[in-house]
């Protein structure tokens, strides 16, 4: 397959097309951003840990029913993904309490939530990614009612999939941001899975293992990630 021009450079990754048009190449890159772009650094290693670490995860939730748009690892920091038409929602499903949550809700870091809990963002940087309700969603065209839907079940049979796996070497799943779109009619995770886009915690420490490292400036961001890759058995050689 033969890479085309860049179709959209995000924050972290590079979308380009490729010569058929139902796929597209991700490139990720070692930039880091955090609060919605107003913090930005390299770090060595990241593009292709993130790489490397969502084709793992992406692997695993196909094997385990969820559709994703994963075709398969071209290089070190590229994938083959299939092209998708995104939703611009953001959707977060939380076991505990952290984040933007604690700020909004007035609620202590590391509340278990039972049952876990569900929000959708707008994604759009400039307004910081607001949080939006069902009806936002279908007022303004954003999504269907059956998509919807779709997007719900599957971001949390994601949970139920992934803080089992996350569980098994010793790490809490504290929550978890997804993106889904749409290909010929059916509904597909996109984007990625990475320590970028969720929250990970040692279980008996609590050691954060996640972006909130670079958010507030503890250091370790991408060994914090190679452990988590390593425990969990993904080949970064
Ligand atoms: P951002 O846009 O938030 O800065 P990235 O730097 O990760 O994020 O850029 C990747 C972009 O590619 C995102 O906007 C994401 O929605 C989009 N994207 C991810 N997977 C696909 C796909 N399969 N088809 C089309 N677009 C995708
Ligand atoms: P939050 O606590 O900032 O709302 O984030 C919840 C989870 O979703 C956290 O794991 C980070 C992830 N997330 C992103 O990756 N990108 C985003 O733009 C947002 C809003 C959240
Ligand atoms: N993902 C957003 C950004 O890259 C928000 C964040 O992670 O804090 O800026």
């Amino acid at each position: 397959m033969e890479k085309r021009g860049e179709l959209y450079a995000g924050k972290a990754k590079s979308v380009y097309l490729t010569d058929d048009p139902d796929y597209l190449i991700l490139r990720y890159r070692n930039d880091t951003s955090a609060f919605d772009g107003e913090k930005v650094e390299q770090l060595d290693r990241k593009g292709e840990v993130n790489n490397k670490f969502s084709a793992f995860i992406m692997q695993k939730l196909e094997e385990a029913g969820v559709p994703t748009h994963h075709a398969g690892l071209l290089s070190a920091e590229e994938s083959r993904v299939k092209k998708l038409d995104m939703f611009p929602i953001e959707c977060v499903v939380r076991n505990i309490a952290a984040g933007s949550i604690c700020k909004r809700l007035g609620v202590e870091e590391g509340i278990d939530l039972n049952p876990p809990t569900f929000e959708f963002f707008l994604k759009n940087d400039e307004l910081h990614d607001p949080m939006i309700n069902e009806f936002h969603i279908r007022s303004f065209g954003w999504a269907g009612s059956e998509a919807v839907e779709k997007m719900k079940e599957l971001t949390f049979k994601v949970n139920d999939i992934l803080t089992q796996l996350f569980a098994a070497v010793g790490l809490l799943l504290v929550d978890y941001k997804l993106e889904f779109g749409r290909c010929k009619g059916e509904i597909l995770l996109g984007d990625e899975f990475t320590p970028d886009g969720c929250r990970l915690w040692d279980a008996e420490t609590r050691k954060k293992l996640d972006k909130d490292r670079f958010r507030q400036g503890m250091g370790g961001v991408v060994e914090a990630y190679e452990e988590v890759a390593r425990r969990l058995g993904v080949d970064l050689s």
